[in-house]
């Protein structure tokens, strides 16, 4: 009924505002400090301006894209976003089975609370995303259960050494664990179609959520134990690290959260498969350039030795097309997609994904192309188009 309503992707936040209790929503809408970071991501795609070609036929077009060796059937995945099942009703399993339906990759995150072994299972095309522990034998042991449950891709975040400054999710009343509260339970009462549909339906049917898949907390019910505790000995993290995954790991492997063109280099030098250009939605440190001004020198200096995809405050078609046009091979989309699982479950993920590869079709025939692999730079004018 409210989904008619949903035009665009943004259009999902005010309903997500509306169902979650203000905690959750305020986790998944916020970002580190000031915000910088996250308003600046946004406002990154309309510092460029389209030139588009006339009068070529486009009715040939298709945005099928290879990657990583794989046929999807958009240029954009969904990116991993942590304690989406707290969010919406078994939400990393309706992600992963809209996007498997869909043709398109999502990404299971590592902070999730749903064993990975279940999503691989349930649609098999799903990517793994790990922080890395600390410790080499928990890599260890962790790269193993990941190719045991049979994940095709894994996807290290490399931009979390420790967990930014989440002062903005104490001002809206997040935290894990999470403590009941009399403001808590208003949140609850006040919110029943999260705490019916999604919380005492998880309860009933799952029991209490655990963190299941990251190595420190694993199997700590989210009640109990803090996610910060994931991030208390890894800030010693090094390349070494990612050389011993390199090895263990047979399958694909990216890094996400790069920024710096060196980064890209020394990853490549150490044979990833991809890096994700990411400053992590503007959750990490906050005043980070956005991706998709971090692209060309990414993209220059990867010269096609990896494939590269940006992720961060992608919302729109146009958007899709400008990070492609910048030297991006792949985007990957996060908030709108939660907040569409968090409000109208599976329907609202599937209306998510077919706005925005809608967006592409029609975008790509007012551009002039055919195929996204025409798009190059020549299609952008650095000159500033749109409002600030
Ligand atoms: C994230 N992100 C994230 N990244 C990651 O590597 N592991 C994770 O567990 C999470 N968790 C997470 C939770 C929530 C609620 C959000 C919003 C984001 C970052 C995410 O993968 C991605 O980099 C950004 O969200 C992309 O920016 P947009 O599309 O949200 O603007």
């Amino acid at each position: 009924r409210y989904l008619r309503g949903v035009l665009s992707l943004d259009d999902f936040e005010a309903h997500a505002r509306r169902t979650l209790p203000r905690p959750l929503f305020g986790y998944i809408a916020g970002a580190s400090e000031t915000n910088a970071s996250l308003r600046n991501n946004a406002a990154s795609f309309q510092r460029y301006g389209f030139q588009p070609r006339i009068l070529t036929d486009v009715s040939g077009r298709t945005q099928r894209t290879s990657l990583l060796g794989v046929e999807y059937a958009a240029p954009f995945g969904i990116a991993p976003m942590g304690i989406s099942a707290l969010m919406a009703y078994r939400g990393d399993m309706v992600l992963a089975r809209a996007a498997e339906a869909a043709g398109i990759p999502m990404v299971m995150s590592g902070s999730s609370l749903i064993r990975l072994e279940e999503v691989a299972a349930a649609a098999p095309s799903s990517w793994f995303q790990a922080y890395l522990p600390g410790e080499p034998d928990r890599i260890d042991a962790l790269v193993d259960r990941v190719i045991a449950a049979g994940f095709q891709t894994l996807v290290l975040t490399v931009d979390t050494a420790i967990l930014a400054n989440r002062e903005n999710n104490i001002r809206a009343g997040f935290s894990t664990p999470l403590r009941p509260s009399l403001s808590l339970a208003w949140q609850g009462l006040s919110h029943p179609r999260w705490t019916i549909g999604t919380f005492l339906r998880t309860l009933a049917l799952h029991g209490v959520p655990h963190f299941e898949n990251s190595y420190a907390t694993r199997g700590a019910p989210i009640v109990a134990r803090s996610v910060m505790r994931d991030f208390g000995k890894r800030d010693h993290l090094n390349w070494s690290h990612l050389e011993r995954i390199r090895k263990r790991w047979p399958g694909k492997l990216a890094v996400k959260g790069i920024i710096r063109a060196d980064d890209a280099v020394a990853a490549v030098l150490r044979g990833v498969d991809g890096i994700v250009v990411s400053n992590h939605g503007g959750r990490q440190l906050d005043g980070t350039i956005a991706p998709l001004d971090a692209l060309p020198a990414v993209a220059d200096a990867v010269a096609g030795r990896a494939a590269v995809m940006l992720d961060g405050g992608v919302r729109r078609g146009t958007d899709v097309l400008k990070a492609l046009a910048l030297g991006a091979g792949f985007v990957f989309v996060g908030r709108p997609f939660l907040y569409a699982a968090a409000a109208f479950g599976v329907s609202g993920i599937e209306r998510a994904l077919s706005i925005l590869k809608e967006e592409i079709h029609r975008d790509m025939a007012l551009l002039g192309i055919n195929d996204l692999s025409e798009l190059d730079a020549s299609f952008l004018s650095n000159r500033v188009c749109g409002s600030a």
